[in-house]
């Protein structure tokens, strides 16, 4: 039994962009649950697989490629990083900042980010900006600084550095399955999370570690998709906060994943994403972010409209933890049974027999 200490010090080291010069600057993140969904294969016919980003240390998988970035910049003497988000990438940035001694500055939309990723930033003593504007609105301003001040970027967007650490969660599967799955499930945003998968499986393949490629089938909130629209959505509106994007800054590679893939960017309502959120967590147990369960409406959707083959492998990417978002988990409403400390009221309210 090997110990984890984190990607940059994991056996995939040397698919990373690091040398001996890079600092690790780690929370032990990767080497996430891959688990069998009964549930979605009993439904589906196929054999689908839940990938659990959610138990990353931040809660995302936005920690797979922050390692990497933030140990660069502090090899590289930064003093200061920025980002623009919808909540997980300040957290995680902020988060392996302070680890670094490095300030983070986050610049995150008003009003559209949940309670527990900006706690997450706050506690984590980043600069927090609100903007007055959306996720799109951020990174512009988060770039157009960056390109003139002595503070570093730290969003996918021309961050290869993000970009490689995320590709291990390919590694990951292929090496847990013995082999790439048919078809990769996940929720699109800012598109570097596709874009970033794809690649990871596409090197295992070149280097034969792998004989087949999967297809990627994304999924966007259908009130955020611009990669369905085929175009740039002025104001973007889910209830899915984290994919909340109507400008993807990484728009030629996650069109790429698909077309290289033979897979799709397809829609989801909010309707099928928070039923899907439910399932997750009562069947399997799995408390996953509204956003993350948008790959398994997704894969959802397609059975019901009979475009899914049975006995497919499925890995579905399940990309932040639930914990973040506890409104979106209580506006169903939430009604405790009150008792007194009497045992025998207790097993009437459980109708236990006396
Ligand atoms: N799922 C979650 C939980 C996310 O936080 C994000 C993106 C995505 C999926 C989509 O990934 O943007 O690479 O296509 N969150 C970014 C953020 C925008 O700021 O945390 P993508």
């Amino acid at each position: 039994m090997t110990t984890w200490h984190g990607l940059i010090d994991s056996p995939y080291r040397r698919w990373l962009p690091v040398t001996d010069e890079t600092p690790s600057i780690s929370l032990n993140e990767g080497n996430t649950p891959l688990l069998r969904s009964a549930h979605l294969s009993g439904l589906t016919g196929c054999e689908v697989w839940l990938k659990v980003e959610g138990a990353n240390p931040t809660g995302s998988f936005k920690d797979r490629g922050m390692t990497v970035a933030i140990s660069r910049a502090a090899e590289a003497g930064a003093q200061a990083v920025i980002c623009a988000s919808t909540g997980n990438t300040s957290a995680s940035a902020a988060a392996y900042a302070a680890r670094a001694g490095l300030t983070a500055a986050v610049l995150v939309p008003r009003g559209g980010v949940p309670l527990g990723k900006l706690s997450q930033s706050v506690r984590y003593g980043a600069e927090i900006i609100e903007i007055d504007g959306t996720f799109d609105d951020c990174l512009r301003v988060a770039r157009e600084l960056a390109a003139h001040h002595p503070i570093a970027l730290v969003n996918s967007v021309n961050n290869e550095l993000r970009l490689a650490g995320q590709r291990t969660v390919a590694y990951e599967i292929v090496d847990a399955l013995g082999r790439a799955p048919d078809v990769h499930c996940l929720p699109v945003g800012n598109g570097g999370n596709i874009t970033a998968v794809w690649g990871g499986y596409r090197e295992y393949h070149e280097a034969g570690l792998s004989d087949t490629l999967p297809r990627l089938w994304g999924f966007q909130a259908a009130g955020a998709a611009p990669f369905v629209h085929g175009g740039p959505i002025a104001a973007p509106v889910t209830a899915a906060t984290a994919i909340n994007i109507g400008h993807p800054a990484t728009w030629d590679g996650a069109i790429a994943a698909r077309d290289e893939s033979g897979g799709l960017i397809g829609a989801v309502s909010d309707e099928q994403i928070f039923a899907a959120y439910r399932m997750l967590a009562r069947r399997d147990g799995v408390f996953a972010e509204p956003a993350s369960a948008a790959g398994v409406a997704g894969l959802l959707d397609r059975h019901a409209k009979g475009e899914l083959e049975p006995g497919l492998r499925v890995v579905i990417t399940l990309s932040g933890n639930g914990l973040k978002d506890l409104d979106a988990s209580m506006r169903d409403g939430y009604t405790p049974t009150e008792t007194s400390s009497a045992t025998a009221d207790v097993a009437r309210a459980l109708r236990l027999a006396a």
